[in-house]
């Protein structure tokens, strides 16, 4: 299979032509519905699982049985909320897709707003599929540094902190402390603060390279192959390319095709220590 390539095309022909079974990890965010209907078009929501399901059983053919699907998108409100991501969530597990989970893209520095019956949005869904319970995460290359709080909670650990004890609560939740005692770094939690990009003014909705980072260190190792069937501006391949990744990139709208181009092209060399 060819890689290090994007396409231009529509991703349900392109995907169509790559093999069974030759992609590691899939991170893309799509044209949610509606949106930006004067850029690059806009599928209504009472169409978009009908529009969607073909392309995603497409990436399901060509995903490995241990890879990753990690799907960026956001519903919209019109007065009440559409509801057309969770039929898509149905639909996609019909399909054979394992819905493994749901990590929330917080977005930090987005613009102020008022609506009359809610709030600005400010955050993404970034929903993680597979094709199995067993399936390729790297947790430890995620990891963050334990935080300034560890050092006087560690310095002064009860006895019960040192055995593992049930949560009060009767939530069935177990801890034990002593085991991050000395520890530089921990796990993360499901929610992503990353602020929007703003740097690219050439594509109207660009997410941040640290998005598509996060998860190509979370789910792939070095010479593994990203696909991102909406690739816009490039971000994806970027973000695969300075972290060692092969990539691949469909996009149908020649604007943003040349584009990605000319951003991927810019990307001199592996540039692995800017992410640890
Ligand atoms: C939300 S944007 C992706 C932006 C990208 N994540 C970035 O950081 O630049 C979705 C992109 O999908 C493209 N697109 C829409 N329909 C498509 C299709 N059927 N096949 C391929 N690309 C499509 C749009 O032109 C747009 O650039």
């Amino acid at each position: 299979m060819k890689v290090n390539l994007v396409y231009l095309g529509d991703a349900n022909d392109v995907l169509r032509t790559l093999p069974d079974e030759s992609v590691d990890l899939i991170v893309t965010s799509p044209p949610y519905a509606d949106k930006r209907k004067h850029s690059y078009g806009g599928v209504h929501p009472d169409k978009y699982v009908g529009w969607f399901l073909p392309i995603s059983s497409e990436l399901f053919r060509v995903l490995k049985p241990n890879g990753s699907f990690v799907l960026n998108i956001k519903e919209g409100s019109n007065g009440q909320r559409q509801t057309y991501v969770l039929k898509l969530i149905l639909g996609m597990q019909d399909q054979g897709w394992l819905w493994i989970e749901e990590y929330i893209w917080r977005k930090t520095t987005c613009m102020p707003g008022k609506w009359q019956n809610r709030f600005r949005d400010g955050w993404e869904r970034c929903l993680h599929f597979t094709k199995n319970n067993k399936f390729k995460m790297y947790q430890e290359e995620v990891m963050l540094p334990i935080g300034d709080w560890a050092k006087k909670r560690m310095s002064n650990l009860s006895k019960k902190d040192k055995s593992r004890t049930t949560s009060a609560t009767k939530s069935g939740f177990g801890r034990n402390l002593l085991k991050w005692k000395g520890r530089a770094r921990v796990y993360p939690d499901n929610v992503l603060t990353f602020a929007p990009s703003c740097s690219n003014r050439k594509h109207s909705a660009v997410f941040p390279k640290e998005l598509p980072s996060w998860f190509i260190k979370l789910f792939t190792k070095e010479g593994d192959v990203v696909l991102d069937p909406f690739i816009g501006s490039g971000t994806t391949a970027i973000a695969a390319k300075e972290l060692g990744r092969k990539y691949i990139g469909i996009e149908i709208y020649s604007p943003y095709f040349k584009l990605a181009l000319a951003n991927v092209k810019s990307v001199k060399k592996v540039q692995r220590d800017s992410y640890d």
